[in-house]
């Protein structure tokens, strides 16, 4: 793939070759624990991307709907947040289907999409210029958890991070602070960064959005066990568990997980793993924040909470924050 796509003058495609690391003993690492646990990067396949894409359609899956509501009704103000001629980062950028919604009123210098999924991120970003034809596409992929950033020369100006989806709230709150530590060294000290967050809310709406009729989210969470049959040749058997989401009150989050219906074993790379009946797979965490909490969160990262915006039915928050002073 070219550096530089010579069709569209606009885009600019940076390859720092994410390395895939070991996968077998990333996945054996998991389900060798006590709790047993798959990492949810493997449910991204193209797959699992289109199921995922249907999930943000359902009736019961408010997230994405409310999250759009308030780009569209608060474009103005969020543009104002960023500034004229901002540098707007997107970290696992995908389809950047979110960022359109804001882009007119925007008007950023430039458009940083980040993506490991290089044909993707290639594809999405001569759309979005095609489309766009004054916007500056920088789109780079790579592994936000690698140190290509010092590499990376980007174009100058106020660097904003977009972080839409609520993706936040499937790290582990640690994990999350850790992200935005590094986010707040790589903006520097008068950068800003946009998030969306879901909501704590009755566990009734929680309940649904993960366990929809259709069984959309069943097929999703069952998707992952085909992902790791390919990458590692293990036999995992999707008739063999389902789907069980539920929220967990105590620690605010949805728990996803795969329960085993009868006591099996599954093979993987020589190593047999044991099932017992009724025991699960742990593959993914979806944490709710009520505002002050998710103030306490960025507050602890060093970030300021300045401005904060919720769809009319009050489900969804998408916030905005600088770098504190120290
Ligand atoms: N961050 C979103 C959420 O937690 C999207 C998402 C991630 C999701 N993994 C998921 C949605 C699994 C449904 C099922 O809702």
């Amino acid at each position: 793939m070219p550096a530089i796509a010579p069709e569209i003058s606009n885009v600019i495609f940076e390859d720092h070759q994410p390395t895939v690391g070991d996968v077998r003993a990333d996945l054996l690492d998991g389900l060798q624990r006590e709790q047993k646990q798959i990492n949810p990067k493997y449910f991204y396949d193209a797959r699992g991307s289109v199921l995922f894409e249907q999930i943000t359609q359902l009736d019961e899956y408010y997230l994405t709907r409310a999250e759009r509501s308030i780009l569209v009704n608060h474009a103005n103000e969020i543009a104002r947040c960023c500034g004229a001629h901002c540098v707007l980062i997107e970290p696992g950028s995908g389809s950047s289907e979110k960022v359109r919604l804001l882009l007119d009123a925007v008007r950023p210098a430039a458009y940083v999409p980040l993506d490991i999924s290089a044909e993707f991120l290639y594809a999405s970003a001569h759309k979005l210029g095609g489309e766009f034809p004054w916007l500056q596409v920088h789109s780079i992929c790579a592994d936000f958890s690698e140190p290509w950033q010092e590499r990376t020369k980007l174009p100058s100006g106020r660097r904003v991070v977009f972080y839409p989806g609520s993706t936040i709230g499937n790290m582990e709150p640690d994990a999350a602070r850790e992200f935005l530590v590094g986010l707040r060294r790589w903006i520097g000290a008068d950068g800003g960064l946009l998030v969306g967050v879901d909501l704590h809310k009755s566990a009734h709406l929680l309940h649904a959005a993960y366990n929809d009729a259709k069984g959309v989210t069943a097929e999703f969470n069952h998707n992952i066990l085909t992902t790791v049959n390919s990458l590692t040749g293990a036999n995992f058997k999707h008739s063999g568990f389902f789907h069980r989401a539920f929220y967990n009150r105590q620690h605010r989050r949805i728990e996803m997980h795969l329960v085993s219906k009868e006591a099996q074993t599954v093979e993987i790379n020589g190593r047999v793993i044991e099932f017992r009946a009724g025991e699960s797979l742990h593959t993914e965490n979806s944490y709710k924040y009520s505002v002050e909490a998710f103030r306490a969160l960025v507050g602890s990262a060093g970030f300021t909470l300045e401005q904060s915006w919720f769809d009319e039915a009050g489900l969804f928050s998408f916030h905005y924050m600088t770098v504190s002073r120290d």
